[in-house]
This record gives C-alpha cells, structure tokens and sequence, in this order.
C-alpha cells in the first residue's frame, strides 16, 4: 500500500511540476472574475436550450439580455409554482435563490 502511494507521488510529480509554470501566470486574471465563473457554470445548464448567450432559435424563449430583475422574477415565480410551464418549474427547483440571481444578472450582460 505504502508503495503504491509512493509510485502514484513518483508519477505525479513530473505533471504537477510540469503543469504549475503553465497556471500560474492563467491564475491571476481569472481569479478576479471568479464569480462572474462561478454563475457560468450553473448557467451552462440553461444554455443547451435558451443558448449560450439566452439568445434561443426557436426551441425556448429568448432570456439574453433581459433586465435581471425581470429574469430573476420569472424564475422565482417558476420555483414557488407560481408560474406554469413544461420544463422550467421542475428546472430552476435544482438552485438556490442566490444562484437564480447570479444566473439572472449573468443572461442580462448579453445585449
Ligand atoms: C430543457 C430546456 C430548458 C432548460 C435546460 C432551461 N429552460 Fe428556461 N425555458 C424552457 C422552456 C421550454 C420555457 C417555456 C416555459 C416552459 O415550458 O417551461 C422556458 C422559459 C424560461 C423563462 C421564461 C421566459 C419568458 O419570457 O417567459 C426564463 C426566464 C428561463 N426559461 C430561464 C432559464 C434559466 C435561467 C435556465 C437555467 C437555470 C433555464 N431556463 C433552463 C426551456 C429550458
């Protein structure tokens, strides 16, 4: 066991060291915006049918940019039951209500 460890240390040494130059320069201007990243990634979840930018081509409705009141709004009223629909009800139950407001103030950056 103790040499397996040892092996895996001995065979991963060399892809860190190596890796570590390449990163850390990319680190330091994408450390900034890391939440602006963070509402991305949960975003990227909404992209597959309203598209990368909120800008759908007929399969859902445009999101991208919208006010981020309103989006927020909408997807509030989705979660609380208080707005029907076929998918977005059950969607939008997967995030917190900080989340809805960073992927809302996210699809409003588009214009
Ligand atoms: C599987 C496809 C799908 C995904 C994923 C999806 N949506 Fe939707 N969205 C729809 C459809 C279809 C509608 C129309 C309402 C309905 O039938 O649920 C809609 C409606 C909306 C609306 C209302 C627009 C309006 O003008 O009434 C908003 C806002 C919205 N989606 C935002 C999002 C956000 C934000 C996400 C990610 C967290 C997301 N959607 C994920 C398909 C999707």
């Amino acid at each position: 066991m103790r040499h397996d460890m040892t092996m895996a240390a001995l065979l991963l040494a060399p892809a860190l060291a190596a890796a570590a130059p390449a990163a850390a320069p990319a680190a330091a201007p994408a450390a900034a915006p890391a939440a602006e990243f963070q509402a991305q990634i949960w975003a990227s979840g909404c992209m597959a049918c309203h598209g990368t930018e909120g800008k759908a081509e007929g399969v859902a409705l445009t999101i991208g940019g919208r006010q981020a009141d309103e989006l927020y709004g909408i997807l509030l009223a989705y979660k609380l039951g208080q707005r029907q629909g076929t998918i977005m009800q059950q969607h939008i139950k997967g995030y917190s209500d900080d989340e809805l407001k960073r992927i809302a103030e996210h699809f409003a950056r588009f214009k």
